[in-house]
């Protein structure tokens, strides 16, 4: 069966930890969306590893990982990423058979590339807009722009190179436009992709048939969401999305896997909300000390860019609505020990919209919210491992969350460090 992580707010929930603690009792863990957007560091024997594209499952060495055909790649940040495991091996001069990662790492053929006009664009896209979205710069929007509109580049394009030179010369062209005095030189782009082409030829493979086929075989499958629901270029708040399907739809367009195929749908919140980017954040705790508390006991601080985030409380309507939309079977609930000491804690459970009080999320989100104020707890839940040690207050808050959302929270996190979780 295969089994699926994903965010359910506005991204950074923290499904690295989750994904990280899970991933060993996994064979095999799936990237199916979105690309080098994502981001998270995780610490392993006292060495630092950064992963925007490579899944989780790379840090334990029974895990076959997959890159599958719903990600969109940046082969220069895909390089980089795998040589911090591949230190023996010189991804420039050595043949690419040589890597350690090879068997255990696959890229599918049918995966779009992200190519260097792709991040001038996205760049100059958010220039020209009235209201920037406030994207990461890294060419996501574009390279789902053009495999939409059927002038994208795929991975097996790479062993095309006739045809790649040709597809690659037209779409130059028709962006010059609209990026004048731009410097992207057909040759250098053909002359990188072909040295990536070598770089990468033993990673490829058609990851559908490979998922199938570990399906068959009774294999435990992960499949790792990156984002979250409410940035879902469908059902998030457009335009200030991304530009994949980051919810359950994601998950099986994203790598040719039915729903037969899925087991537990695991949705990751964390217990206040966050959201990079422009917007609208109805919770949100703008030019507020509460808010200010939560982005520096949280260090809530972009993995990818570096920016601030922006923090506000619980948003229990908007969670519920990505229960119901993943079809959640289980939660896991993070960053619990952020809210230690907080005199109060506000979630909010209905919104008021056009002076009414409702309690789903309206196409625009231009709500105010109404809050449920909880009592906060005094001291520390840093490192509590068993539900029944965490202070009543605490669990009042959970069991209410639980309730609202009318999901199970199996999975409750309270530190950064992986083997800090409640499981219940
Ligand atoms: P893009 O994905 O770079 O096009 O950015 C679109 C929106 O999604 C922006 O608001 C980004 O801040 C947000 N975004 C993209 N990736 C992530 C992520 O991994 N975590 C949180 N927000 C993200």
């Amino acid at each position: 069966m295969a089994d699926v992580i994903l965010g359910i707010q506005w991204g950074d929930e923290g499904k690295g930890k989750i994904v990280d603690n899970l991933a060993s009792k996994f064979e095999y863990v799936v990237r199916y969306q979105g690309g080098n957007n994502a981001g998270h560091t995780i610490v392993v024997d006292g060495k630092t590893y950064t992963l925007h594209l490579l899944p989780s499952g790379i840090l334990y060495k029974n895990c076959k990982n997959v890159l599958a055909n719903g990600v969109v790649i940046d082969l220069g940040e895909l390089d980089m990423e795998m040589n911090q495991f591949e230190e023996s091996f010189d991804s420039k001069g050595d043949i690419a058979e040589k890597s350690p990662l090879v068997g255990r790492l696959f890229i599918s053929n049918k995966a779009h590339i992200i190519l260097p006009y792709h991040i001038l664009l996205d760049n100059a896209n958010e220039k020209n807009r009235t209201k920037a979205i406030g994207t990461t710069g890294k060419g996501i929007g574009p390279a789902y722009a053009d495999k939409i509109s059927r002038c994208g580049i795929q991975i097996g394009d790479l062993y095309r190179l006739e045809s790649l030179r040709s597809k690659i010369k037209a779409n130059l062209d028709s962006i010059s436009s609209r990026l004048p005095n731009n410097n992207l030189n057909l040759d250098s782009i053909m002359a990188e992709l072909s040295g990536f082409a070598a770089r990468f030829k033993p990673f490829i493979t058609d990851t559908t048939l490979l998922l199938w086929d570990a399906q068959k075989q009774g294999k435990k499958i992960l499949l790792e969401g990156a984002q979250g629901s409410m940035l879902d270029i469908d059902h998030g708040t457009y335009p200030f999305v991304t530009s994949s399907t980051t919810s359950i739809a994601g998950a099986l367009s994203g790598t040719g896997l039915n729903t037969s195929d899925i087991g537990e749908v695991i949705g990751v919140a964390k217990a206040y909300c966050t959201r990079v980017g422009n917007g609208e954040f109805p919770t949100e705790l703008l030019e507020n000390e509460l808010g200010e508390k939560l982005q520096e006991k949280g260090h809530e601080f972009g993995a990818t860019t570096g920016r601030p985030r922006r923090c506000g409380w619980l948003d229990l309507v908007a969670l519920r609505h990505a229960v119901r939309l993943n079809g959640c079977t289980k939660l896991a609930l993070m960053k619990i020990d952020v809210l230690d000491n907080f005199e109060y804690i506000n979630a909010c459970v209905k919104y008021r919209y056009h002076n009414e009080e409702i309690e789903y999320v309206p196409d625009d989100l231009d709500v105010d919210p109404i809050y449920k104020e909880f009592v906060g707890w005094a001291g520390s839940v840093r490192g509590i491992r068993k539900f029944d040690d965490l202070p009543p207050e605490a669990q009042n808050y959970i069991n209410f969350i639980e309730d609202f959302v009318g999901c199970k929270i199996a999975y409750i996190s309270t530190s950064p460090e992986r083997e800090d979780l409640i499981a219940r």
